[in-house]
């Protein structure tokens, strides 16, 4: 597995002779997984062609804040959002002491402070240079501000001295970049087991009952499980174009019964399993298997419960970390944790229907954590991407004590 499968790498190139080995380093970036999208600063391109970088990372290469041939603004904003992480290599001493300072004036440097993501930079330049104490305390002050240096590398330098000063080779960055990402998965090597959306059970081939679920948290969570190295399986139910990230395995479902199919079927070597599914509590006794006519009177329709996929989960629990979700509209407290006993859990989730902003189909959710020992945490109204990360951060508290 590569840390760097499916990551946005925005890699900003800098005026030092190491760049002539940036198209190398492009095509490993890629050849591990990545997307990369490459800046150069002017001076760069006196060292390594816009036409060579834009072949092998398969996108045009950007330079200038506006691209007068094709009346574009290169927005520095969304590019420093859109990437997941920030390589700059080779950082010459003029963008260290730049980057150190917050001087901006190229779109690399806008789009460096625009950046969210973690900065990694590889030095690049002659020993002297490199040692100088205004570099080296360029470099302190980077590193403070939490961006990642890639130490240069000693031997022949450009100049015809030798000392440290050389650009990491192309795989070794690479690598660098690799080992840091995996030293900040917490979840590698676990098994872990999702469920989300609704599930629809058949009245008669066009018609269902289903429910409201938008799959939203359900997806938010598995994709923070894959983020943290974990080997993630998303049982779910019909959803509308949500994004997975590509190290999912996706089960796709459609009534509760195959959904308590598939789950069985990986539950037995899964480590943490959290249901966020809205599973329907009832199903029609007796599906029709032709199209119900309109003309054809139906004022009854008799229904069954469906499995109680989590309660059945709780009853076969061996070494799993079970969670639950519980949504209440009053009273909240109380149940989800008579909930959580009476489903063996070890721990669940309260959504209140009750809270704006909370629930089916929104962006954004407000739960509170409720442990097996009865102690909760209550947080408040946040995206749902950072609920599934204050969830999957006390699943871990939890399993790691
Ligand atoms: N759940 C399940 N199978 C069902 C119904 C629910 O696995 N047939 C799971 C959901 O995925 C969720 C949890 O049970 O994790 C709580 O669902 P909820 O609908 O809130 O509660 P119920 O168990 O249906 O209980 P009640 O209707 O009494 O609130």
């Amino acid at each position: 597995m590569s840390a760097l499968r499916a990551k946005k790498v925005l890699l900003g190139i800098s005026g030092s002779i190491a760049a002539y080995k940036t198209p190398i380093l492009v095509r490993a970036l890629i050849k591990a997984g990545a997307e990369v999208q490459v800046i150069l600063t002017p001076s760069a391109a006196s060292f390594v062609t816009p036409l060579s970088l834009s072949t092998v990372s398969n996108k045009p290469v950007l330079t200038e804040f506006v691209d007068d041939e094709h009346e574009v603004w290169n927005n520095h904003v969304s590019l420093g959002l859109w990437a997941d992480l920030m390589l700059i290599a080779p950082a010459s001493a003029n963008t260290l002491s730049k980057m150190a300072q917050a001087s901006c004036d190229n779109l690399l440097m806008a789009t460096y402070l625009s950046a969210r993501c973690p900065v990694y930079f590889a030095p690049a330049m002659d020993l002297d240079m490199h040692q100088h104490p205004a570099t080296q305390e360029a470099i302190s002050k980077l590193e403070s501000r939490s961006n990642i240096h890639i130490p240069s590398a000693e031997g022949p330098l450009a100049s015809g001295l030798e000392g440290v000063g050389r650009m990491q080779e192309p795989d070794e960055i690479v690598a660098f970049l690799e080992k840091d990402l995996m030293s900040k998965m917490p979840w590698l090597g676990k098994k872990v087991l999702i469920t989300a959306g609704p599930t629809y059970e058949s009245i008669d081939p066009v018609r269902f009952i289903g429910n409201q679920s938008s799959g939203k948290m359900g997806y938010a969570i598995a994709n923070q499980a894959a983020e943290w190295g974990a080997e993630v399986v998303l049982v779910s139910g019909p959803t509308d174009n949500l994004t997975l990230h590509p190290e999912i395995r996706l089960e796709s479902v459609m009534t509760a019964d195959q959904m308590h199919r598939t789950c069985l079927s990986y539950y037995k070597d899964s480590d943490v399993v959290v249901m966020a599914a809205a599973v329907a509590d009832f199903k029609p006794k007796n599906p029709k298997k032709s199209k119900i006519k309109k003309n054809v009177p139906l004022d009854t329709l008799s229904l069954e419960p469906t499995v109680d996929i989590l309660n059945d989960l709780g009853v076969k629990k061996n070494k799993q970390f079970l969670v639950g979700f519980a949504l209440e509209t009053e009273e909240g407290l109380d149940y989800a944790h008579q909930k959580m006993i009476r489903k063996n859990l070890d721990a669940i989730v309260l959504n209140s229907l009750a809270d704006d902003g909370a629930g089916f189909g929104h962006d954004t959710n407000k739960i509170t954590f409720i442990k097996s020992d009865g102690s909760h945490n209550a947080y408040p109204l946040k995206s749902k991407k950072e609920v599934a990360l204050d969830l999957l951060h006390e699943i871990n508290h939890l399993i790691n004590e």
